[in-house]
């Protein structure tokens, strides 16, 4: 019952920041990614890229000189993303991996293709992520989105660590760029609770898993500072954008997100994309990590995002979680 009521109250919590996000939204002139020059061919990796924000950035990130490999699960809908990218942009170097971040065996393979190219890696975009699906556990053990939104994630980020360190160069950093959302302000993650809940709330399930990328990305920009490595993390959110993102919003709400876009109220992914490419490729943040973007301005997260000692403890946990062997431990 108590459970019940905390979902309760976190179910309105997230709609009223989702409300005053959008409201702000609405008096707040849209931002567009300044100081990106041609990036010659770096490379990046964009999850989630074939679809929604994601596809948006990739494109973007391609229009700008990247060649971009977006990791995702469908090569069918991957295939057509590429071609509409190329429909536009003719030049645009841009191909697939296979990655589902449900499965830590893929993402585990799908750090080693990308080694297997013998490729340097400037950019890694964070983006794929899932909302409030019904309960759902992976083959891994974990809840859906804790795994999709957090914990592959994570992973994958570590596993591409010791990439990320020998391309980045001082003046020019290589990025870490994760996709949280303005929706990790309402989470109540417990360290002692963290994967054994026995009411699944599907909404704070989400706010945690948007709050758990926050505090390991400026934990892990930490860990990299302090070994003096060139490579800066940082959290976005996109903003409240039109996108497949609420496949899962109760149908009696779908109309409702429909007028909001028509009226133009939600972002479109296009516009939703301009943070994320403004973390990854702006001069104006040479060097600077450990921050959180919302229409291309660093802003404040939660107050609890900057708890050194519950970064240490998810920091921990996640790496028994996801099972990473010492030798995977960029910094051992
Ligand atoms: N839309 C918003 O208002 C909003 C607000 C705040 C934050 N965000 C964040 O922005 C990011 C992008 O969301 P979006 O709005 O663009 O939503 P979207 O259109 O639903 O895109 C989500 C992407 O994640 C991918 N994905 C889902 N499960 C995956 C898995 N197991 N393995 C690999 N990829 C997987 C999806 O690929 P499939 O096609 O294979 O499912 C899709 O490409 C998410 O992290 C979201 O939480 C969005």
């Amino acid at each position: 019952m108590a459970a019940l009521l905390r979902e309760f109250c976190t179910i309105l919590h997230v709609h009223l920041i989702a409300v005053f996000d959008l409201i702000r939204q609405l008096f707040t002139p849209h931002c567009y990614a300044k100081g990106v020059v041609n990036q010659n061919g770096h490379i990046a990796i964009v999850t989630g890229g074939a679809s929604g924000i994601g596809f948006e950035t990739t494109k973007k990130l391609c229009t700008n000189g990247m060649r971009v490999f977006i990791a995702s699960r469908s090569e069918e809908e991957a295939n057509d993303a590429i071609e509409r990218i190329r429909r536009d942009d003719p030049e645009a170097s841009v191909e697939w991996m296979y990655l589902d971040l449900a499965s830590l065996m893929s993402v585990r393979r799908c750090a080693s293709t990308f080694k297997s190219y013998d490729l340097p890696l400037h950019v890694l975009v964070n983006n794929a992520g899932v909302m409030i699906p019904p309960f759902m556990k992976t083959e891994d053990g974990f809840e859906l989105q804790f795994q999709v939104n957090y914990l592959g994630h994570f992973l994958l980020t570590l596993l591409l660590s010791d990439l990320l360190i020998k391309t980045g160069v001082h003046n020019k950093c290589a990025r870490i760029v994760n996709v949280s959302s303005v929706a990790h302000i309402c989470e109540d993650l417990d360290m002692n609770n963290l994967i054994d809940r026995t009411f699944y709330g599907k909404y704070s399930s989400y706010s945690n898993s948007k709050f758990a990328i926050i505090l390991s990305s400026y934990r892990l920009h930490q860990k990299l500072m302090t070994r003096g490595n060139h490579v800066t993390v940082n959290c976005v959110h996109p903003g409240v954008v039109n996108s497949e993102l609420f496949h899962h919003y109760h149908w009696a709400l779908q109309p409702l997100r429909r007028i909001c876009a028509m009226l133009h109220v939600l972002k479109t992914p296009e516009e939703g994309s301009e943070t994320s490419v403004y973390v990854a490729l702006s001069t104006e943040l040479e060097g600077n990590g450990g921050l959180y973007f919302a229409n291309c301005v660093a802003e404040k997260s939660s107050s609890r995002t900057y708890d050194k000692c519950l970064q240490n403890e998810l920091w921990d946990r996640s790496i028994e979680l996801a099972s990473v062997t010492e030798k995977e431990l960029f910094y051992d």
